[in-house]
């Protein structure tokens, strides 16, 4: 079997070449992605695994890059958990009702996995038949926490009153939520890696928008559950992206994963330091600004040398983005990105 050099980066062991893949690779920036989408909503996009797993490999023909991940979005399983999701133009996803009381959680269900959410599998496996030996299937899911912010405030939000409404009014609620969303994952997670998935990876961009107390004793042990029970059951690496939360990594001790994705703010020399200073034992991805795609070729081409050379120390190092590519960037940026990293490896 070949082996795939971001299983054995994010296993921290030596790799051949350095694996680069990109945050939310596929999307609008792509004018064969606006293509697809014009003819069908984002959610029925994300239903249909024959289109959700065209626009899967719609980066990997452009580039070459050594990930795919599924698409899909981090509150599919909000559907069937009894929201409505929609994503109105210009304003982002909206679910509906919003979840704002112990009686409306109690209105809730766990889904079931395979039968629910069995498209996400389905699409998948589709793309997992077209993926080359070197390259790794990766599932996804949106950490607990982020996924409650979203479910409770009905939208995102910039002040996450009704978050914070739930959390001190309702401790008991926001913890019921979070454990119905730990299960879910969990379910949600396995799923994936019997689909066909190599590694997983969890999202939980709102995670600093708690107290850092809260986040340690709430925030992180859902996320760490689910991280924890995954990993008992199957041998797949996992990525944790604690959105703009460096200031968490000291709540990190205990940590199951064998990644932590680092926000593009961050340096990514300190990260590591302070990662290890923590006693965790961890890869790294990341954490090129996904904006410096909007620049001239010499710019994005000094600012990769740089997240290389601040990488320098890492255990194990996934080149990507700090954050998700967007719809204005350059396409022909990400080529640039990708073939300063090869050229580094050769000098
Ligand atoms: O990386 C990939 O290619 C996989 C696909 C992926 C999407 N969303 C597709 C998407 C992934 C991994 C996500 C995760 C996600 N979704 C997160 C966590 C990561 C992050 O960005 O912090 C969050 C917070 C969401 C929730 C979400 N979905 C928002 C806030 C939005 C609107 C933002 C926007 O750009 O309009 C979405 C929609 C969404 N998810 C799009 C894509 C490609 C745009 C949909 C479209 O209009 O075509």
């Amino acid at each position: 079997m070949t082996t795939k050099p971001m299983i054995e980066a994010a296993f921290g062991r030596p790799t051949k070449r350095k694996p680069i893949w990109f945050l939310r690779q596929a999307g609008r920036y792509l004018p064969e992605y606006r293509e697809v989408r014009k003819n069908v909503e984002f959610t029925e996009l994300c239903k249909t695994p024959k289109l959700a797993a065209e626009v899967t490999l719609q980066p990997l023909r452009r580039y070459d890059l050594d990930a795919s991940i599924i698409f899909s979005d981090i509150l599919v399983p909000c559907m069937p958990m009894g929201q409505e999701l929609t994503f109105g133009k210009g304003h982002g996803p909206q679910l509906n009702p919003p979840i704002q009381s112990g009686a409306a959680l109690a209105k809730l269900k766990k889904p079931d996995a395979e039968k629910d959410l069995g498209y996400v599998g389905e699409a998948l496996q589709l793309v997992k038949d077209q993926l080359q030996d070197h390259q790794t299937m990766i599932g996804f899911a949106g950490a607990p926490f982020t996924v409650a912010s979203y479910m409770i405030e009905g939208a995102g939000s910039k002040t996450y009153t009704e978050l914070k409404r739930l959390r001190y009014q309702e401790p008991e609620a926001f913890k019921g939520l979070l454990d119905l969303l730990v299960e879910t994952t969990i379910d949600y997670l396995i799923m994936q890696v019997n689909a066909g998935a190599d590694c997983l990876m969890l999202f939980d961009t709102w995670a600093n928008q708690m107290t850092a107390v809260d986040y340690k004793d709430l925030v992180f042990p859902a996320v760490n559950k689910v991280i924890r029970e995954v990993k008992d059951r199957c041998d797949v690496p996992l990525i944790y992206y604690p959105g703009q939360g460096t200031d968490l990594y000291f709540e990190l001790q205990g940590y199951a994963g064998d990644v932590i994705a680092v926000d593009w703010r961050t340096r990514l020399s300190r990260a590591i330091s302070f990662l290890d200073n923590v006693g965790l034992d961890v890869s790294v991805q990341g954490n090129l600004d996904p904006q410096v795609l909007i620049a001239s070729e010499d710019v994005v081409r000094e600012h990769t040398r740089q997240v290389l050379q601040e990488a320098g120390k890492a255990r194990g190092h996934i080149f990507n983005v700090g954050h998700g590519l967007q719809p204005h960037l350059n396409p022909e940026a990400v080529n640039w990105v990708i073939d300063e990293v090869r050229k580094s490896e050769k000098s």
